[in-house]
């Protein structure tokens, strides 16, 4: 679909949705069924997953559960959200088999357990009125938990209306999680993409439900089981097994393994057994009373129900033999330690391999090449290094990271207050260019018609293509060869031959964020674009910025919304010669337009700086007024300021300011040269 057709489906549905929406909750008179609402809501998620762009924060369909000042809203549980008791074996088992006995004062009855493998995700409260769904909350602290409604609403496993007749008021609670292949599939995306990277699906799956925007939670591959019942207006069911059976009837997912049982232990061994084979993590059993009644007799003591169990897995750990550590590295040069192992066997599945995270944890449990260490598979996919084995046999020497990337010779690095170390070879390493050659071509970026990423792969694999500059020197005159691939001609060849022809000239801007510079995005490019107008300024400035305290770096880092952070990450990328040369082998090949300013306003070009309290304005407020002008917003006062606005208690930049002759407003007088510019 066309960004322009997105558009206008997404209008037509918003409206659509919101009238729906309105004939339902206030005037009772709903025109078509529960599916058909739900496929519209359905529908108008995926396109606005697709075009995220697309979508305000205002826009009704779209509606967030944020709380003014950011954050989400909190909601206060009618029932609170708690936790449960554990046992580690058949005795702990017994013990609470025993204790529900002496409570209830019965003697040797059989007491009906349910059995659900505890899932390893994060726990949701779901409320119902008149079978739909209006409020989703997390557990917080169990009183009060956050307001993610708009969040869980993008979930492909929560019911929006509830089948069949229910409750009034009905409150459901389940686990969100995410399966082990879409954990490992988006954190491939997200490190492709130089997003953060979640340690495992449970802390994924937790990421994706809390984000602020949730478009952003309709992207990631959440699930749902439902499991337990919060408030309800009237009756349910009478026995655990026959609530769980009417959440299947409203439409709910519950795991396909819960059953009722009458022997724990046996199933216990059952569920362990499959737990490695099972699409997602599990870290027990929780086992239920199934009756009602008799639950509620129970109740709660402290924190958790009387009548419920969570029969804990043993840590799934094995001792073997470091035989190497290997060096893996990333598509975004991101160097993890890796530990070669003697294959052993753990909770059924072979390890050889396992992380060893980073050069800071090897170093703090002090391992080393030829210890017998101690691996552990806990709620996480991968296995882990846990340590060496205390009184056995250790390694010679202590482990020494390495400072050059293993795969191109490139400086490796550590930003300050990061674990990672990173290749800085970015354009030059052959394990990272891959990945850099795609977001090179693709749509922000040069945009080729014809060089998507199958393609990309093919010809860096095949030797056609060694970096971006080989794209505009090689590939015209490998024509001939192109036409007589396979799924080529000579047309397709000649077109891509055309396509690359037209992107030999490119905006300052794109070329920045082609560049894939950690950290420098669409937004940041356009900055940097704006700040120094043209590629050779830009080249010379970072080639000056890469030594810290010069000029060109305090000028880089005083750049609104770049930062010290940033302005290091670029300084990095200039500072490895081979980035470098492979820019400059780009660039002779092209022809890179100026940064345009913004579109005629009256300060444009001109350089702003704000210090002080803005009493009317807040600072994001302020700068979006400057830039709508044509003007740079920049933190530090120089010669090279044009204009410095004052607030209350501006301090040193105001003083500077005066010193340097530098026009000085107060607030009142910027929010009238503002006025008359169109600002706001
Ligand atoms: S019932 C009052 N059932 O375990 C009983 N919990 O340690 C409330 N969990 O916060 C929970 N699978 O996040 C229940 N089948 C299941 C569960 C389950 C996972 C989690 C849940 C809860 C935690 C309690």
């Amino acid at each position: 679909m066309s960004e322009v057709k997105a558009r206008t489906e997404l209008l037509r549905l918003g409206m659509e949705l919101a009238r729906h929406d309105r004939l339902y909750h206030a005037e009772d008179a709903p025109e078509i069924t529960d599916a058909a609402y739900d496929a519209l809501r359905r529908r108008y998620n995926d396109v606005a997953a697709a075009f995220p762009g697309l979508v305000g924060a205002d826009d009704p369909a779209a509606k967030v559960g944020a709380a003014p000042g950011g954050g989400f809203a909190k909601i206060r549980h009618g029932v609170p959200m708690l936790s449960l008791d554990n046992a580690f074996g058949p005795e702990d088992f017994t013990e609470f088999c025993a204790r529900i006995r002496r409570f209830l004062g019965l003697d040797e009855a059989a007491l009906g357990f349910v059995a659900e493998p505890k899932i390893d995700g994060l726990s949701i409260s779901l409320t119902y009125e008149h079978g739909r769904f209006v409020q989703g909350a997390t557990r917080g602290d169990g009183t009060e938990g956050e307001d993610v409604t708009a969040n869980l609403r993008t979930l492909k496993d929560l019911p929006l209306r509830l089948k069949g007749e229910a409750p009034a008021r009905i409150e459901i609670r389940g686990e969100v999680f995410m399966t082990k292949a879409d954990f490992l599939a988006m954190n491939a995306a997200q490190e492709s993409a130089g997003e953060k990277m979640f340690a495992n699906p449970r802390n994924a799956a937790a990421g994706g439900l809390r984000q602020l925007d949730a478009r952003i939670t309709a992207t990631r591959p959440l699930s749902l089981f439902a499991y337990a019942m919060g408030e309800a207006s009237g009756p349910v069911a009478e026995t655990h097994w026959e609530y769980l059976e009417r959440l299947r009837a409203w439409g709910f997912t519950v795991n396909p393994l819960s059953r009722r049982i009458a022997d724990a232990a046996a199933f216990q061994a059952e569920v362990g057994a499959a737990r490695a084979g099972l699409a997602y993590d599990i870290d027990g059993v929780v086992y239920k009373l199934d009756d009602l009644a008799l639950q509620r007799r129970l109740g709660f003591v402290g924190r958790a129900p009387r009548w419920a169990i969570a029969w804990k897995f043993p840590a799934e750990q094995a001792t073997t033999v470091l035989e190497g550590i290997d060096i893996q590295l990333g598509r975004t040069g991101a160097l993890t330690p890796v530990a070669r192992l003697v294959p052993v066997n753990v909770g059924g599945v072979l390890v050889r391999n396992a992380t060893l995270h980073n050069a800071d944890e090897i170093a703090r449990k002090d391992i080393r090449i030829g210890d017998t260490v101690i691996i552990q598979r806990a709620g996480d996919v991968i296995p882990q290094v846990v340590g060496p084995v205390e009184g056995a046999p250790r390694g010679a020497a202590a482990y020494v990271f390495p400072a050059v990337c293993p795969a191109c010779g490139s400086a490796a690095v550590r930003a300050p207050g990061e674990v990672v170390m990173r290749c800085t070879g970015g354009l030059a390493c052959p394990a990272q260019v891959e990945e850099r050659l795609i977001h090179f071509v693709s749509r922000g970026a040069f945009d080729i018609e014809g060089l998507g990423e199958k393609t990309i792969r093919e010809f860096h694999e095949e030797g056609l293509i060694g970096g971006p500059a080989d794209i505009f020197s090689r590939l015209p005159l490998l024509e001939a060869e192109i036409a007589v691939r396979e799924g080529w001609g000579a047309l397709s060849a000649r077109n891509l031959v055309a396509a690359i022809a037209q992107r030999r000239g490119i905006g300052l801007a794109r070329f920045i964020f082609a560049l894939g510079i950690r950290r420098i995005g669409e937004a940041n490019a356009k900055l940097l674009a704006r700040h120094y107008g043209s590629y050779a300024n830009w080249r010379a400035q970072m080639a000056a910025a890469v030594v810290i305290g010069s000029e060109a770096r305090s000028d880089l880092g005083s750049i609104l919304g770049i930062g010290p952070a940033i302005a290091e990450e670029l300084a990095e990328f200039f500072a490895e010669p081979r980035n470098v040369a492979a820019l400059d082998a780009l660039a002779a090949e092209l022809t890179i337009a100026d940064a345009e300013a913004r579109g005629g306003g009256e300060l444009t070009g001109k350089s702003v700086v704000f210090t002080g309290t803005l009493e009317t304005l807040t600072r994001p407020e302020a700068k979006a007024m400057a830039e709508k002008m044509g003007a740079r917003v920049t933190d530090s006062v120089s010669k090279k300021t044009d204009l410095v606005v004052v607030g209350a208690d501006a301090g040193s930049k105001a003083r500077k300011a005066v010193e340097l002759g530098v026009r000085v407003l107060s607030e009142a007088e910027w929010r009238a040269l503002a006025g008359g510019g169109g600002g706001g």
